[in-house]
């Protein structure tokens, strides 16, 4: 067990302005996690992911300068975490291309944005990949960079990430798995149900797509009147009024202590006017945003400094991880100084390389037969028992060659083995055959 602290580690997508539902949901629940005891917290601006969607580079500068001061005005401190910009660590994209390597193309087929796209597509008649460029079709693996370069062992994330978190184990135990050791920790994905997600000015949740938000950092008068013109039922002051599924007191609570949240409760059923519970909404808002816009202001005045605290982020963890990091992993592959010793040549036996895993087949004592797939000791799929043994052999093939999915061979994973282990397995076994062929 290491000793280390816990990675933490998250991206910032660089695009539009942020709301109060983005602070809520993402910003301030960050912040509070930046702050815990014994973990290492990166927090980045994914600027490189931006370029997907937004390729209007003046707004792509703009937009990293606002997310960057967002985050620094909510107080997040950048001599306490990791605070950088994507780009300014360009191992990333280097590892990127490691990983691409080794990632599944089939993997990425199954990616939920880019399976959106083709399904798009055909609906509307047209070729599957039409307007889809290879950068979101990357999308994964550049993530998968991000992480792995960082050795972070969480990743929090919106539930929409959680499959990109899944390929980003993949990946890493796949790389693992082919250059004999465990360069990467597999991350995990840590998803908050507990957040709150905000509902917009008509009631559905706050989203840029619903054109129903309220800026974060919008001058005191405007972000009054967006509070005004939230869309409320039309009972008169005096007429009780219901909390549940009003927009209204879901956004106070948000910004409320409890015991407000139960005072503000408690008026609704008093039959509060929605002129005066429009104005407390905005008093709790603002006592929280109004400290932050001031900083946000101040910091937006001076992007040089913003500029300088990135950099410097960004100069430090290179130093520190990325560096050194893709020194070794530029050996690990082979990408090596052609005047030093090859420690292993490629002529060698392959005994001498790290041993592809095998499938053996056996026959127990109640006269039936088994397979196993092995790696070393490691036991990491056992078959169910087959009268002949003609019926292992073929369920091997099936699953070698893909007919047959894991998770429907009448095999069981191993003890603390998971799918993809087996999977990476199977990856290292043709490849190793393929090898042979060649040679
Ligand atoms: N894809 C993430 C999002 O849209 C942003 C992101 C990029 C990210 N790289 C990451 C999140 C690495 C966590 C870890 O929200």
């Amino acid at each position: 067990m290491s000793q280390r602290p816990q990675r933490v580690l998250t991206g910032i997508t660089t695009s539009g302005t942020p709301h109060l539902g983005n602070y809520v949901g993402a910003v301030r629940p960050a912040i509070i996690a930046s702050r815990a005891p014994n973990t290492e917290s990166f927090y980045f601006l994914a600027d490189l992911h931006s370029l997907i969607k937004a390729q209007d580079p003046a707004r792509t500068q703009r937009s990293t300068l606002e997310i960057a001061a967002t985050w620094l005005a909510a107080g997040l401190d950048p001599a306490k975490v990791w605070f950088y910009r994507q780009s300014d660590v360009p191992e990333t994209t280097e590892l990127m291309w490691l990983l691409t390597c080794v990632a599944g193309k089939g993997i990425l087929n199954r990616a939920h944005a880019y399976k959106a796209a083709v399904d798009r597509n055909r609906a509307d008649g047209e070729d599957d990949d039409a307007t889809v460029t290879a950068g979101l079709f990357m999308y994964p693996v550049l993530m998968a960079a991000d992480i792995l370069i960082f050795n972070a062992d969480r990743v929090p994330v919106g539930r929409d990430q959680i499959q990109h978190i899944e390929m980003a184990r993949d990946f890493a135990q796949r790389f693992n798995h082919v250059y004999g050791r465990d360069w990467f920790t597999l991350p995990e994905a840590a998803v908050d149900d507990s957040v709150a997600t905000l509902p917009g000015l008509d009631g559905r949740k706050m989203s840029k797509s619903y054109d129903n938000t309220i800026p974060l950092f919008v001058p005191q008068a405007q972000l009054k009147k967006l509070v005004f013109s939230i869309l409320t039922d039309s009972k008169m002051p005096g007429e009780a009024k219901s909390t549940e599924g009003s927009a209204l007191f879901q956004l106070y609570q948000a910004f409320a202590t409890p015991d407000e949240t139960a005072g503000f409760a408690a008026a609704f059923g008093e039959g509060i006017g929605w002129g005066d519970a429009k104005q407390q909404l905005f008093d709790v808002v603002e006592r929280e945003i109004a400290p932050m816009r001031e900083r946000y202001e101040d910091l937006i005045a001076r992007p040089g400094d913003i500029e300088d605290i990135l950099r410097d982020g960004g100069r430090r963890l290179r130093e520190r991880y990325a560096i050194p990091l893709l020194r070794e992993l530029r050996d690990a592959v082979g990408l090596r100084n052609l005047g030093s010793a090859a420690s292993i040549p490629s002529d060698a036996p392959a005994s001498a390389r790290a041993a592809p895993p095998v499938f053996k087949q056996y026959r127990e004592a109640d006269g039936r037969f088994y397979f196993k797939l092995v790696d070393g000791e490691r036991v990491l799929l056992q078959s169910a028992a087959f009268d002949a043994p003609r019926d292992a052999g073929q369920t091997i093939a099936r699953l070698r060659r893909g007919e047959l999915a894991l998770a429907d061979a009448p095999a069981t994973l191993g003890d603390g083995v998971d799918a993809a282990t087996v999977q990476a397995a199977f990856d290292a076994l043709a490849a190793a055959d393929a090898e042979k062929a060649a040679s």
